[in-house]
């Protein structure tokens, strides 16, 4: 008999990440959700009834402990990233106020690798969150943008690197997360109201589409080094 699906996912305290959470738990899978704000975590505890760590995705010791705790896994998934400083724009960029940024979306997936990769199961396979900055930016965007197309040329490295090991990139479009808070603060719900009438899909994203979509890059087994746009036609307008 096959053992269950067990799926790291750090980032898995909001957002689609938690949406993430709750659908692998409805659909059987065992989830340990990783993030910083323990009260987050405590959440996501007691509602999905999961293991949670708090860690920084960007401090290397806390990777580590993250997999001493969890052992062999199935998949590892990040949606982790703290944005908050990173919207600036490049005549006025305070370049330490990107770090949390580099941090949580590119060293972090990187540590993800080094320390995760080892204790996969046959057929594991790792997910990047990367986003539409990288393919429509706007003004203040350039850290945000860069930080999301290097996953992209990441994953690609990695697949080829760790191979049978998949390593695969979900680009979302918009999607109404608190992650809005640090992109347009008070003009979030107009921002992302003219946003949804211009898109092909004529709505924004909901955090299940984006956990729909890691799903399917976690049960495909014949996709690696790729990013999957779920955007709803972002890209196209
Ligand atoms: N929402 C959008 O419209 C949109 C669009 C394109 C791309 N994206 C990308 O999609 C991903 C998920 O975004 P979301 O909207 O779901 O964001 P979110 O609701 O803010 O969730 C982010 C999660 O990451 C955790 N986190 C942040 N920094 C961390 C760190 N250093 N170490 C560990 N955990 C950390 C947060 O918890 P703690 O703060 O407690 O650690 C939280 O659980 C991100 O990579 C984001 O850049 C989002």
């Amino acid at each position: 008999m096959q053992s269950t699906e067990h799926v790291v996912v750090v980032g898995g305290s909001s957002g689609m990440g938690r949406a993430l959470a709750a659908e692998l738990v409805a659909q059987g899978s065992e989830v340990t959700v990783a993030g910083r704000s323990t009260g987050k975590l405590d959440a996501v505890r007691r509602e999905l009834g999961v293991p949670t760590v708090a860690m920084d995705i960007g401090v290397e010791q806390d990777v580590e402990r993250l997999f001493k705790t969890t052992g062999t896994v199935s998949h590892i998934v990040t949606t982790a990233a703290d944005i908050s400083g990173a919207y600036q724009l490049i005549s006025e960029y305070d370049v330490n106020s990107a770090r949390s940024a580099v941090d949580s979306k590119l060293l972090g997936p990187l540590l993800l690798a080094k320390h995760g990769a080892p204790l996969l199961e046959p057929g594991g396979s790792i997910v990047f969150t990367s986003g539409i900055a990288a393919y429509r930016p706007g003004p203040r965007a350039s850290v945000v943008a860069a930080l999301n197309g290097g996953l992209a040329s990441l994953a690609s490295a990695l697949a080829v690197e760790l191979a049978p090991i998949r390593v695969n990139v979900v680009s979302p479009g918009w999607v109404d997360t608190p992650i809005w808070q640090h992109v347009a603060g008070d003009a979030t719900a107009e921002t992302v109201a003219a946003m949804a009438a211009r898109l092909p899909a004529g709505r924004i994203g909901r955090t299940k589409d984006i956990a729909d979509a890691i799903i399917a890059l976690l049960r495909n087994g014949f996709i690696t080094g790729t990013v999957l746009h779920a955007d709803g036609g972002h890209r196209l307008v």
